[in-house]
């Protein structure tokens, strides 16, 4: 574990430029599994860099595969399906539940017992989610009650029609990857649409998946073909940038080669709806998954409400969202009780955050409220382990009288290495 870092943050009288961000963090960890189980060597360019993606590579190698090369050019040779070896110890997936939950749905095919573990943020975090449709589909899971570490033994899947409780991108990809090796057509249902990058991931690695309304359908059985293919910037990343401009006067920031997959561009409209003016513009439509670029600068920052219906959409974004109200707008989260168990519980951990830096926050059962009125004055924030509470809270303290520290910001590493470098050279 990297050891503690206090970064200080100076209030920001400027903020803009042109950037790429690295690759995104959920298509990367899809391409990296699919490559593993295509018959064949896949390259996939632009790899994220952050930790959570490069636990998935070690757990694949840990799995067999042969994984070369680095974030620029990863080369994943795949052996097909049901390919993977046992591996000799546990898994560690470290802090991300991407890794975690898509790997459970892959090793439910393989007929042999892997225990999955992870940092003690990943151990506080619900698996019953995944565990329960994996279980019904036909693997053996044990878990200390519902979380990690979680030993799968697979093999003889069959097909299961699966309505997910919460809406979650991950569970649906979990039991569609297991669905891919089952007997049979396995159906998911949601009740809100979440990011479609794995039926993009699939259908671009040669597997037919069909989506009919809020329900994607997978036939098992399917082989998949290997891919050269690049991973966009990633939007949740670039949500740091574009919500900085929004907040600081003058503020105008362009990103270039940046995911626009609708199923992540709910933010454009809401910076919209606070003011901003924002302009993207789609380059290419690679395999179901846009790139373009995105300009956002600042106008004024606007009263801004969120509820259930939207939350799926910028379920990553919140607590920037949050840090772009304390720049004298307000906004009122309902609905988003799952921040409750990301990577932190980040109702708790941002009000707490924000406070600490001068914020009028408060918490709600299932969301929060921040009212920006009041100019914040600066003060110690910290980000708990948690990589996007980290970038919030520096997004926040650009808009307070005095400079702030964020402490714990070495956690940025999971997502968006090198991230403090870079805000200083956008923030003057
Ligand atoms: C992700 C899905 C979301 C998101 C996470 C990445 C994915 O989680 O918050 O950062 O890549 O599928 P949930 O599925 O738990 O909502």
């Amino acid at each position: 574990m990297a050891p503690r870092t206090s970064i200080l943050v100076r209030p920001a009288t400027r903020f803009g430029g042109r950037l790429r961000v690295p690759g995104d963090k959920s298509i990367a960890h899809r391409f990296a599994l699919l490559a593993a189980l295509a018959s064949g060597q896949s390259i996939v360019r632009n790899y994220a860099p952050g930790a959570d993606c490069q636990a998935t590579r070690a757990c694949l190698e840990a799995l067999g595969v042969r994984a070369e090369g680095d974030t620029a050019t990863l080369t994943i040779i795949g052996r097909g399906p049901c390919s993977f070896s046992s591996p000799g110890g546990a898994l560690d997936a470290r802090n991300s539940g991407t890794t975690t939950r898509l790997l459970a749905g892959l090793l439910a095919a393989h007929p042999f017992e892997t225990t999955v573990v992870g940092d003690e943020s990943l151990q506080r975090r619900p698996m019953r989610r995944v565990i329960a449709p994996l279980e019904r589909m036909g693997a053996t899971i044990t878990s200390a009650d519902g979380r990690l570490p979680m030993t799968i033994r697979g093999g003889g899947l069959q097909a299961i029609d699966h309505a997910t409780e919460v809406p979650s991108a991950q569970v649906k990809s979990a039991v569609l990857l297991a669905g891919l090796h089952a007997r049979g057509t396995t159906r998911v249902t949601e009740s809100y649409p979440t990011r479609n990058h794995t039926e993009a991931a699939l259908t671009r690695f040669g597997a037919v998946v069909r989506t009919d309304g809020l329900t994607v359908s997978i036939e098992g059985g399917q082989e998949l073909r290997p891919i050269d293919a690049a991973v966009p910037g990633d939007l949740s990343s670039a949500a740091f940038w574009m919500c900085a401009a929004a907040a600081v006067p003058g503020g105008d920031v362009t990103i270039e080669q940046v995911g626009l997959n609708p199923s992540r561009t709910a933010l454009l409209g809401i910076l919209g709806r606070t003011g901003a003016t924002v302009e993207a513009t789609v380059a290419s439509d690679d395999g179901g998954e846009p790139v373009g670029c995105i300009r956002v600068r600042h106008v004024g920052v606007l009263p801004l409400a969120i509820g259930p219906d939207e939350v799926p959409g910028v379920i990553d974004e919140l607590p920037v969202l949050a840090a772009l109200a304390t720049h004298g707008g307000e906004i009122t989260v309902t609905g988003a009780s799952e921040l409750r168990v990301k990577e932190s519980d980040r109702i708790a951990a941002l009000v707490a955050g924000l406070r600490a830096l001068g914020a009028d926050a408060d918490e709600l059962p299932d969301g929060f409220h921040v009212a920006g009125a009041r100019q914040l004055k600066g003060g110690e924030a910290d980000a708990v382990g948690d990589h996007r509470l980290a970038m919030a809270f520096a997004v926040a303290a650009l808009g307070a009288r005095s400079s702030s520290v964020v402490h714990g910001a070495e956690a940025v590493d999971v997502s968006y290495p090198g991230f403090f470098g870079i805000l200083s050279s956008l923030a003057g």
